[in-house]
């Protein structure tokens, strides 16, 4: 969602801050702004729509300075207008501020200011908190904003810039992330390190109720009621080349193309030939929990739902554990049995999803063990589990996840692995797996290779205004995710379900004109799954099945067909959903769509 990026020190900020945004655009928004201080009046210009035209307007201008803030915002409070897109002033037009989340009693501060004098222009939250710092300011802007944010409810990452303080940021953080880069002579905060990689590897993460001062030598952190707190600058991992798009054509295609090696690193160091099981350390401190847990619960969104549903059949196979997998925007609605026994497992690419981590704290204060899968290393929600397994999977820029949710896929069946292996599960059977796991990458190359036959049948089915996609059993989330990306880039309207709810409702859709996406790997739902085809193609509903090599039967019963290779039944979904990002894919390009920055979405859903 929003992003933020700041700068201070010996170069002209206006390029560093543009560059920035331009390397946050990934997380969705739809307007963005900037503010620098220099030696005449404050310059502020924003812009509704792509980074590009704020770009084109700053260029012209070309504001001098050494120092600014700057923003992508993704409208919550009031219309995506130039009005509203950050950064914000207070009255006196000196303090700028940019910010990420919400201000949850900004109504009644907004009251209280106004009928101090205060004169408000926007219909956002987040212009409360200039005012609110201009009346605390007396001569100190990191006071102030410690004095205000102490009034505050609600989530925020947020930097602050004064006219009279040409040398120093602040920046504040609780709920919604900023990282700081330390560079030499220069230093810079953003919301996402992306923002930062180009310039630095030096990171300091800001945990919650913190607030630093950043000035061109150096930075400082305290706690919103003044405690000072020491931290040093750590390594950051992934290199400036991890966010370039290389020889593809959109980050989606790269990110795609990059599963076999997600697979490769999620697995890396972690299997066990000799005792058939997955070593994960991550997760050794809570071993005595884990083995006597009866009881699991995976919360997530999204594409880490589907993986969640996915786990839940993985581990009834695997273990003896009863799962639950909910989502986890709906969790606290639920009267969950949460016991001394219970583990609840959340499962997220970002680590900062918002409904995710309050899903983690309500099963936290109800007592739970309450594990990570997260790929974002040092996300609120890795630091906020009693234990975790990280993703590696690298950054993943597109909008729509893909190597994430392989990588979690995967992560997955080594933690029920490493369950079932602790209660019944056989040696044999932990083994093959392993084995399984261990062929996958190239297995995702051979399907990777099918890229432009892929193509070929998006060229054919990219005018559908319809699709469903059906599968059984552990293909059902690769459906209910095949539908998913199809809608989230093409904007073509796609429906995931359960095979066995055809006859319950999408049925009576089928015709000529609406296509069908059959999951139909030779595995023991596969005689099942025929018998639904057979019923779409009684109502003449063409067919594309993904299938296993080999399999001939098939070819007379659908209209055409994509083969994976052959693996466990429970590793099928690392191979059928390659197939369905890459016709989605074709699809959304086909039809001219921003692949890697669909309409409306964002990368990382910071508020609730
Ligand atoms: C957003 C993204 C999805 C992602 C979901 C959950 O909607 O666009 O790709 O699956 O959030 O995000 P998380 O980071 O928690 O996995």
């Amino acid at each position: 969602m929003c992003g933020i990026v700041a700068y201070v020190g010996r170069q002209t900020a206006r390029g560093i801050l543009l560059e920035g945004l331009k390397r946050l655009e990934y997380r969705g928004y739809d307007s963005s702004g900037i503010a620098i201080l220099n030696s005449g009046p404050p310059y502020l210009a924003k812009a509704v729509g792509k980074v590009s035209h704020l770009e084109d307007r700053v260029e012209e201008e070309a504001p001098e300075g050494l120092i600014g803030i700057a923003h992508t915002r993704w409208a919550t409070h009031g219309r995506p207008t130039e009005t509203n897109a950050h950064p914000h002033t207070d009255c006196s037009g000196r303090i700028f501020l940019v910010h990420n989340g919400i201000i949850e009693n900004y109504q009644r501060l907004k009251k209280h200011l106004s009928a101090s004098g205060h004169q408000f222009r926007t219909e956002t939250d987040t212009e409360v908190l200039t005012h609110l710092i201009e009346s605390f300011y007396q001569g100190d802007l990191e006071t102030a904003v410690q004095r205000a944010l102490q009034e505050v409810q609600g989530t925020y990452g947020l930097a602050v810039i004064h006219g009279d303080h040409p040398q120093e940021i602040i920046v504040a953080r609780r709920g919604s992330p900023i990282v700081l880069g330390i560079g030499k002579d220069e230093s810079l905060a953003a919301s996402d390190v992306s923002a930062l990689a180009q310039h630095t590897d030096q990171v300091v993460y800001l945990e919650d109720n913190e607030v630093a001062r950043l000035e061109p030598g150096g930075f400082r952190i305290k706690t919103l009621d003044n405690r000072t707190v020491s931290r040093e600058a750590q390594i950051l991992e992934a290199g400036p080349e991890a966010m370039d798009r290389g020889p593809y054509p959109h980050f989606m295609l790269k990110e795609i193309f990059e599963q076999p090696e997600a697979v490769e690193n999620a697995l890396r160091g972690r299997l066990n030939h000799s005792e058939g099981v997955a070593k994960l350390g991550g997760l050794e401190s809570v071993m005595d929990r884990l083995e006597k847990a009866r009881h699991l619960i995976i919360v997530s969104c999204g594409t880490s739902y589907y993986a969640g549903l996915y786990a839940r059949y993985v581990f009834e196979t695997l273990t003896d554990l009863t799962v639950e997998t909910e989502l986890a925007s709906e969790f606290r609605y639920r009267k969950l049995n949460i016991r001394q026994n219970t583990v609840v497992l959340a499962i997220s690419q970002s680590g900062e999803t918002a409904d995710t981590l309050a899903a983690l704290r309500e099963a936290k204060r109800k007592g739970a063990l309450v594990l990570g899968l997260v790929n974002v290393v040092g996300s609120t929600i890795a630091r906020e589990t009693h234990a975790g397994v990280y993703s590696h999977a690298g950054i993943e820029i597109g909008v729509a996840s893909t190597k994430s949710f392989i990588s979690q896929l995967t992560i997955l069946v080594l933690i029920a692995l490493l369950i079932g292996r602790g209660r019944d599960l056989s040696y044999e059977e932990g083994e093959k797996l392993l084995r399984g796991l261990e062929e996958a990458p190239d297995q995702i190359r051979e399907v990777l290779a099918q890229s432009d036959h892929i193509r070929s049948l998006a060229q054919i089915y990219c005018g559908a205004s319809h699709f469903l996609y059906i599968g059984r059993k552990y293909q059902y989330p690769v459906a209910l995710e095949g539908a998913l990306k199809l809608k989230e880039i093409s904007y073509i309207h796609a429906e995931g379900y359960a095979a066995g709810e055809m006859k319950h409702g999408p049925i009576a859709l089928i015709d000529p004109s609406f296509p069908t996406v059959a999951l139909a790997p030779e595995d023991s739902s596969y005689d099942k799954i025929i018998s639904n085809i057979q019923e779409i193609r009684a109502r003449e509903g063409p067919v594309i099945a993904v299938t296993t090599q080999g399999n001939t039967r098939i070819r007379s019963m659908v209209d055409h067909i994509i083969e994976t290779p052959r693996n466990h039944s429970i590793l099928m979904p690392l191979l059928t959903v390659v197939p369905l990002q890459l016709f989605a894919y074709h699809c959304a390009v086909l039809r001219g769509c921003d692949v890697d920055k669909p309409r409306n979405l964002a990368k990382s859903v910071t508020v609730e």
